[in-house]
């Protein structure tokens, strides 16, 4: 039987990162894919292929709308939906064969199946074609991702080979918005209904209402504090039921795209029969070290608690193989960045004002907006704003938020400053190069309210 120092289950971000940093730090690591191609949701279906279509999406946008504001004029645009989906499905080939081509350098052997832990230390992989064979490990890493929760009375989740005259979206979170975003640019009537009064929970209050303003200008009805309690999709037609205000209203499409959240995934695993602990929500339980209750065995990633973000599964899986390693391996929960890729994208990482005020903590804010950025002015990219909340005692930043079309590179600065503990006065007082979009985010540092400010012992 062969035998390794550890075993991950699960390609996603979370785990295939861990295994190139196992191999790395030279344990002997095997990784276990159930599905044909290595890189889990993100690579395959999530996060890549979305930002794909995304760019796309959006170049289609701008020869329609915005070129003629550059002097440029395009007749005639239209869309090759089959090619862009051609180009879509090529990123995702090319990254997913650079997984396993990764897997190979860094000396991981990679095994094709479903992963079965059948007790602390085994392993059996079960492949397609219904071969099974059992390996033997000092370590399991559980890396299994997440699922999408369905609607019990919508199943179909569906993907188009055509845009539909008109697209139903339900829940008003990151992926309702972006492939709302992504239809609506390519011409359906899109319709969104959530169930919450805003749009892109979790993120700043102010700044999320000014994303919903942006895309119901662009087009996509929103509808608030909306229920869906029924969906029926027959024959290339779709009737959702939902309640508003006690109301009840009914809403027709050609499609449903249900985007109403995740759930931890670990079916098959058996990580129950050998004891492995599940919290309420079906997370495996871990402590501060990513170990669950029983030796060897660890987690990470969306099965874990915490933001379901590949960027965090990433960061645990290093850490948790750097522990296993004998390292000090951490992550720091306050610098994890969210972000929306719709246009403008919404970014926010730490603390919103309202989470602040919530934990009663003296905050101050500090706001720039892109209008008067010159380079945005320049790319004709007005739109957004830079907003920062900085802790009133030591000014130190809690949380930094950003509506802009770039909003998703702009926000890494926020995140490397509330990395290192540094204060709104320690990013205003860096020089940033002009002119820069960045120059906002200096701007809205330098905006907070410094008067009553004593700093004393950062
Ligand atoms: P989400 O949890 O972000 O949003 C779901 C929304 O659906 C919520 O606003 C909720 O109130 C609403 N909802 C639930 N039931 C409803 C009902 N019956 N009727 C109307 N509205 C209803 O979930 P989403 O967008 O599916 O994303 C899943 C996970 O994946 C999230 O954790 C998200 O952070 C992550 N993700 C992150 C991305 C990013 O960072 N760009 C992109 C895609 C996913």
């Amino acid at each position: 039987m062969e035998n390794f120092d550890v075993v991950i289950i699960g390609s996603g971000p979370g785990g295939y990162i861990a295994a190139i940093r196992s191999g790395q730090l030279g344990l002997k690591t095997a990784i276990v894919e159930k599905d044909k191609e290595l890189g889990g949701t993100c690579l395959n279906v999530g996060c890549i292929p979305s930002k794909a279509l995304l760019t796309s999406s959006d170049h289609v946008t701008f020869a329609k709308k915005e070129a003629a504001k550059h002097g440029i004029v395009i007749d005639g645009v239209h869309v090759d939906l089959p090619k862009m989906q051609q180009r879509k499905d090529k990123v995702v080939k090319t990254l997913t064969g650079g997984v396993r081509a990764l897997m190979k350098t860094n000396k991981v052997t990679t095994f094709d199946g479903i992963g079965t832990i059948t007790a602390p230390g085994k392993v059996s992989i079960k492949s397609s074609k219904g071969e099974t064979q059992e390996i033997e490990t000092k370590n399991i890493v559980i890396a299994t991702g997440s699922a999408a929760v369905e609607l019990p009375f919508a199943k179909e989740a569906l993907t188009f080979t055509e845009a539909p005259k008109k697209l139903l979206v339900i829940g008003a979170g990151a992926i309702g918005l972006e492939l709302g975003s992504v239809w609506n640019r390519l011409g359906s009537e899109v319709t969104m209904l959530e169930f919450l009064p805003r749009i892109a929970v979790g993120f700043d209050l102010e700044l999320s209402n000014l994303l919903q303003r942006s895309l119901t200008s662009q087009g996509i009805t929103f509808h608030l504090e909306t229920k869906v309690n029924a969906v029926k999709v027959d024959n290339g037609h779709a009737t959702a039921t939902a309640t508003k205000g006690g109301q009840e209203l009914k809403f027709e499409a050609n499609k449903v795209l249900v985007s109403v959240g995740r759930r931890p995934f670990s079916e098959g695993l058996c990580a129950e029969k050998v004891g492995v602990e599940f919290d309420e929500r079906k997370r495996i339980k871990v402590d501060k070290n990513f170990r669950t209750n029983i030796e060897g065995i660890y987690a990470i990633g969306d099965v874990i608690a915490g933001p379901m973000l590949a960027h965090k599964a990433e960061d645990e899986g290093i850490a948790c193989v750097e522990i296993i390693a004998g390292k000090s391996g951490h992550v720091n929960y306050d610098a994890i960045a969210g972000i929306i890729y719709t246009n403008p994208e919404l970014a926010g990482v730490g603390l919103t004002e309202d989470q602040a005020k919530e934990k009663g903590l003296d905050v101050r804010i500090g706001k720039f907006p892109f209008r008067a950025n010159g380079r945005a002015l320049a790319n004709e990219d007005p739109e957004g704003v830079v907003k920062f909340v900085a802790d009133a005692k030591n000014d130190r930043i809690l949380g930094a938020h950003i509506l802009q079309h770039a909003a998703s590179e702009l926000i890494a600065e926020a995140v490397s400053v509330i990395e290192f503990g540094g204060s709104s006065e320690d990013l205003g007082r860096t020089c940033h190069s002009h002119p820069t979009l960045s120059e906002a985010v200096k701007e809205a540092a330098l905006n907070v309210e410094k008067r009553a400010l004593h700093i004393v012992n950062r």
